[in-house]
């Protein structure tokens, strides 16, 4: 990487801590920092550019739409802002927007390939991320941060048929296992993110199995 790319990603890196800093959704700045490193591992077994898949990784939720009202153009559009005041070469800043565009889940049954390795890296690094131990500990950070249950046993999961029906649901936290982290094992573009995200789904299955015995007074 040249000089002035890792120049550009140390303010990038300053950016985010001062926007995203007090967070308490999930998607603060150390869901960013794993996110980059997730990206970074990914990328050594792959051949990408590794500008493009560091600021991406670092910019893919400086405005999640989860976040904003269900507004899926505020975060492509921060984040091209911000690459511009930091002359980053257009063709440059347009492959980083398109991958904060393409890499967010839209639903159980909505089926989307990201368009470049690049893409696929970050895709994976920010699936993995949303599953194992710290999956967990997110997801319920997040339901809260929504005001949702935890668990209702009368309301069922639901598989998604359009972004629409997924991003206005509101179901309980327990349903998120069943309605996208259970399903991201799949969804890996990356050998490497496979490895990674079938050993935390797993522990995400002993979790639930848990979690229902003690509901039930069980265990
Ligand atoms: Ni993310």
């Amino acid at each position: 990487m040249l000089r002035s790319q890792r120049a550009v990603i140390k303010k990038t890196i300053a950016y985010l801590k001062r926007e995203l800093g007090k967070d308490s959704s999930g998607h603060d700045w150390w869901h960013v920092f794993r996110v980059n490193e997730l990206a970074k591992r990914i990328a050594e077994k792959e051949k990408v550019d590794i500008f493009i898949v560091e600021l991406a990784s670092l910019l893919h939720d400086i405005a999640d739409y989860k976040l904003h009202d269900g507004n899926e153009e505020i975060g492509p559009e921060k984040a091209k802002e911000w690459l511009e005041k930091n002359k980053v070469k257009p063709e440059d800043i347009s492959r980083v927007v398109d991958i904060i565009k393409e890499i967010s889940f839209k639903g159980a049954n909505v089926k989307f390939k990201p368009s470049s390795r690049e893409a696929m890296v970050v895709q994976d690094a920010d699936r993995l991320d949303a599953i194992g131990a710290i999956g967990i500990a997110r997801t319920f950070a997040y339901g809260g941060h929504k005001g949702r249950l935890i668990y209702d046993p009368e309301i069922n999961p639901k598989l998604h048929n359009s972004f629409e029906e997924y991003k206005n649901n509101t179901s309980p936290t327990i349903n998120h296992f069943y309605e996208k982290l259970l399903l991201l094992e799949k969804l890996m573009n990356t050998e490497y993110a496979k490895k990674i995200a079938r050993d935390r789904t797993s522990f995400m299955e002993k979790f639930l199995k848990k979690f229902f015995l003690e509901w039930e007074g069980k265990i």
